[in-house]
């Protein structure tokens, strides 16, 4: 795929805490903790669809994980973030607990578990949609939060775990979980920020038409982002993209 083929949600995608926008509370605090050396076995994120879950626990496995530290946003090219960046960091496993059986989640948890990082300081499992994991592998899950294994290096197991239904994951686990509600982001701020985008990708969109795309994706980044793609497609050259048009692209009569 070259690179303007790709769709607006991949090619934008955050790669540090600063490029976040909406989350500044959750983000200070959990930098904080890391310079400070107090990180929690477990994070936990919930929010709707599209506010940055998936992304923050990505950028928390590269802040984790960095050699040139969390200051430096990695601004000098490191292994470790790029391997995390690709989804190939080796100590780094994602899974998307929506799309597995109860059987294999609990095998790859205890597997995964089993021995220290290879080339990182931790070793990190990402869940997204975690509540939708089998009882068993919830309490597989405990057992590991509550006697975390120790590992030679000193760096340990860090779990990160991402839901849109919180009140779906038992509280035995909640409760040993650092949790973040991630916000819908303000009308402004999204305005704002596709807004800047329409103009990188040289769109041309009316300020009304970029309300309306506000407005639908009731404050999650990733459907203003997808609306934003539609519309730019939509436009022919030369032509701007006014609310009356905008309202027959989305079907909003
Ligand atoms: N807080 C945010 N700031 C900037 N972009 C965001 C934010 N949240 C989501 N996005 C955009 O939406 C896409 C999907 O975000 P993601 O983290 O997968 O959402 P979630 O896991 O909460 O459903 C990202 O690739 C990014 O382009
Ligand atoms: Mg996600
Ligand atoms: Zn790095």
């Amino acid at each position: 795929m070259n690179k303007n083929s790709k769709v607006l949600a991949l090619k934008y995608r955050p790669q540090n805490f600063d490029d976040l926008i909406g989350q500044e509370v959750v983000t200070q605090t959990i930098v904080n903790s890391i310079k400070a050396n107090k990180i929690p076995n477990a994070y936990l994120f919930t929010g709707i669809r599209g506010v940055g879950k998936t992304t923050i626990a990505r950028i928390i496995a590269k802040a984790l994980n960095c050699t040139n530290g969390v200051e430096n946003k990695c601004k000098i090219k490191c292994d470790n973030c790029d391997e995390i960046t690709n989804s190939s960091h080796i100590d780094v496993l994602e899974m998307d607990a929506a799309s597995k059986t109860g059987v294999d989640d609990v095998r790859d948890l205890i597997e995964f578990s089993r021995y220290g990082p290879s080339s990182a300081k931790y070793k990190i499992f990402i869940i997204d949609e975690v509540h939708m994991l089998s009882k068993q592998a919830f309490n597989a899950l405990l057992k590991t939060l509550e006697e975390p294994p120790q590992y030679e290096n000193g760096g340990g197991l860090k779990f990160i775990f991402a839901t849109t239904e919180i009140k779906k994951i038992p509280i035995t686990v909640v409760s040993r979980c650092q949790r973040f509600d991630l916000s819908r982001v303000k009308s402004s701020e999204l305005f704002e920020f596709i807004k800047k985008i329409k103009d990188k990708e040289k769109g041309k969109i009316s300020d009304d038409a970029l309300k309306l795309i506000v407005k639908i994706s009731e404050g999650s980044v990733r459907d203003a982002l997808s609306l934003l793609d539609r519309a730019l497609l939509s436009l022919d050259k030369d032509e701007e993209l006014d609310l009356n048009s905008a309202q027959k692209i989305f079907w909003i009569f």
